[in-house]
């Protein structure tokens, strides 16, 4: 049954607590509190928080319209509200008060909204704060096969439409960069892909020399390198995936060269990821190649970020991260040279550490045709 598995992510969110000494986390409507319910809420005025207990059953506190609604769909049993009208400060400081968390160790969320944990700390003055993250990022960062099952059919949807815009070729000259953009997010929609996580990047000519341009107006030349860097969301979980293509004519022989040495270094690094390795030697296996070419100082950027229910989380795959990687850890592998006023030219996959050794979910060519 589904509600199992979010049940069962509380409990081990409760173990963790007890692991790091804290006595219980507050979350409001954000992607940890999704990751242990299910629930995708936006943020509100309103006053809404999930108490995870180190001991004990959690309870949502939450507004009063929603709480039908929540009743009715949610595996946490004790669901508790308050009316506008109401001050939520004393519903919270009950709450606290029934849970005996008054003076405890409490975590909030990392990205919980100021407001809310100023109103927090009024209520339990006594109480000791840290982030919510040093017990939940923990568990996030190894993704079950619900999650990698969601994950794959995203990058399954980014990389159908990277197959469509190597079919259209030289049709692609003369489009804005902006107007490739909306084909890419309309393509995305088209195939079931959820909205995006992030706005597409198209990036013509000298434009790819900042890692994150915004399409505008440039008409895309041809045999100029674009960057195109783009994801869409399936089930909460996002992809992320850049290709740097040429339409209509080839590019230079001194880009030719420069997506040659980025391609090389996406391979060693991805061929580094194994259970155990340490984060950081991924990353160096591709600033070594990129150095070796002499464009080191092009390399600007970590070699990639942790998906998830976020798009960038952990594991940071960056030069002083010794953390070991695990089977189910998800992490894009994403190197980049960028020659300013020139060009730039980065290839991003993103890819999941197993028992044995890694798969790539992006699997469409990876050069510039
Ligand atoms: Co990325």
């Amino acid at each position: 049954m589904a509600d199992d598995v979010y049940a069962d992510r509380r409990e081990r969110a409760a173990a963790r607590l007890r692991t790091v000494d804290a006595d219980a986390s507050i979350l409001f409507p954000s992607r940890n509190r999704r990751y242990l319910t299910g629930h995708a809420e936006e943020p509100s005025e309103r006053h809404s928080f999930l108490v995870v207990p180190a001991d004990g059953d959690p309870v949502l506190l939450v507004p009063a319209l929603a709480g039908p609604q929540l009743r009715a769909s949610t595996s946490v049993d004790d669901v508790r509200t308050w009316a506008d009208g109401d001050d939520p400060l004393a519903a919270i400081r009950a709450l606290l008060d029934g849970l005996r968390l008054c003076s405890g160790r409490l975590l909030v969320d990392d990205t919980m909204w100021a407001r809310f944990t100023q109103d927090l700390r009024t209520a339990a003055p006594d109480a000791t704060w840290g982030l919510a993250s040093e017990a939940l990022a923990d568990l996030r960062i190894r993704k079950d096969d619900r999650e990698l099952s969601a994950l794959r059919a995203a990058a399954g949807v980014a990389d159908t439409v990277v197959g469509e815009l190597r079919d259209r070729g030289a049709d692609v000259v003369g489009s804005t960069e902006a107007e490739l953009a909306a084909w890419i997010e309309g393509r995305l929609a088209a195939h079931g892909g959820e909205g995006v996580p992030f706005d597409p990047i198209v990036a013509a000519g000298p434009n790819g020399a900042k890692p994150h341009h915004q399409p505008g107006d440039r008409a895309i030349r041809a045999g100029e390198p674009v960057v195109i860097d783009f994801g869409t969301t399936i089930d909460g979980y996002p992809s992320d995936q850049t290709r740097t293509l040429a339409f209509g004519d080839e590019p230079s022989a001194a880009y030719r060269a420069v997506h040659a040495v980025v391609r090389e270094a996406q391979a060693a690094a991805v061929d580094a990821i194994a259970p155990g390795v340490p984060a950081a030697t991924v990353d160096r296996a591709a600033r070594e190649v990129i150095e070796a070419a002499g464009h080191g100082d092009q390399f600007v950027h970590r070699t990639g970020h942790g998906v998830g229910l976020d798009v960038h989380e952990a594991p940071y795959i960056v030069a002083d991260n010794d953390r070991e990687l695990a089977p189910g850890m998800t992490f894009s592998v994403e190197p980049g040279v960028y020659v300013d006023g020139a060009y730039g030219c980065r290839i991003e996959d993103i890819v999941v550490v197993t028992a044995d050794g890694h798969e790539r979910l992006n699997t469409t060519d990876r050069g510039w045709h």
